[in-house]
């Protein structure tokens, strides 16, 4: 999923309940040229957990940026890269899946924003911005939701994808789109209302959430961890050995009791070798799949331009 480039920086004023001795993980001097050669200028500055546009700043130099910066107290800001725009789109996604793409133009004044009679839109970036709806909706678990992108060369950037309470105003939004959002949050609030089960966990989440508790994936190359595994507990020998297995899922019995969904015994079994033979590569290879989006957006956006 394409995103702007993007650094977090350490709030202006040091949060409540910190003193001095906080935040010695921190490395000082911040290497400040490093950022603003990679996000370059204009770049924007806005909270990481923001909205409704509070506290976003257009920083047109360092100065400028260390000015605003002051003024943001115990604001955790982000300093990202401009999107450079033809094209910006607000979509509502309801129950993760059901997307209603609205063209949207930040720069006019607020009432004129939703671009109700706009000019036709290439329907490939309709459907990639559809499809990147979905993704990321899947991934947040979002019921309801707003997901922003700006479009540079063809490619949609997520700029704001966390809006779980967005405009639906009619005079904001106008009337087509407002009719979408009543007609279809109804639909699915009564979809929810026929499928609940009294007495059950009736509560979805995001893959965001459930990858982190399921079972991890079988290793691309074959090898490493399977081999690990088998070395140490030969398959006749750990089918037997139910004991084993089962002080094994124990140990993961907090995690699948979240999601029951995922209380699969054989892949609990599984995940609790594997973390025992392996912690540090299991580790190794989360750190790597949360790296991997920006290089990928950076991939997509090089491959795109051609
Ligand atoms: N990286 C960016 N590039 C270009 N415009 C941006 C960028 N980030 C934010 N904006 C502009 O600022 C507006 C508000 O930022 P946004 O991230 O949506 O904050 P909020 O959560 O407060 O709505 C966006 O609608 C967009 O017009
Ligand atoms: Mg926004």
């Amino acid at each position: 999923m394409p995103v702007p480039k993007t650094f977090i920086l350490p709030s202006s004023h040091r949060p409540p309940d910190t003193d001095e001795n906080s935040f010695r993980n921190m490395k000082f001097p911040f290497d400040w040229e490093k950022m603003f050669k990679t996000i370059g200028f204009p770049a924007y500055m806005k909270p990481h957990d923001g909205g409704g546009w509070k506290s976003v700043y257009r920083v047109e130099s360092p100065e400028d940026l260390w000015a605003k910066h002051g003024e943001t107290e115990n604001l955790v800001m982000m300093l990202q890269e401009e999107i450079n725009f033809t094209e910006y789109f607000r979509c509502y996604v309801l129950d993760t899946d059901k997307v209603h793409i609205m063209q949207y133009e930040p720069r006019n004044p607020h009432h004129l924003r939703y671009v109700l009679d706009g000019d036709p839109v290439d329907k490939k970036i309709l459907d990639l911005v559809e499809d990147y709806c979905i993704r990321l909706n899947k991934a947040l678990g979002y019921d309801f939701n707003t997901v922003e992108f700006a479009i540079r060369d063809g490619i949609p950037y997520a700029i704001d994808f966390c809006n779980p309470a967005p405009d639906a105003d009619v005079n904001s939004v106008g009337r087509e789109n407002f009719d979408w959002i009543v007609e279809n949050a109804a639909d699915m609030a009564i979809g929810k209302a026929k499928k609940y089960k009294k007495g059950q966990m009736n509560l979805t989440w995001g893959s965001f959430v459930t990858d982190q508790i399921a079972a991890p994936k079988a290793p691309k190359k074959k090898g490493a961890v399977k081999t690990a595994v088998s070395k140490k507990t030969p398959i006749k020998k750990a089918t037997a050995t139910n004991a084993r297995v089962k002080k094994a899922s124990a140990k993961t019995a907090t995690e699948t009791a979240v999601s029951p969904k995922v209380a699969v015994k054989k892949a609990a079994a599984k995940q609790a070798v594997t973390k025992k033979m392996d912690t540090k590569k299991t580790t190794a290879t989360k750190v790597a799949k949360k790296k991997a989006p920006a290089k990928k957006a950076a991939t997509n956006a090089k491959t795109a331009k051609k």
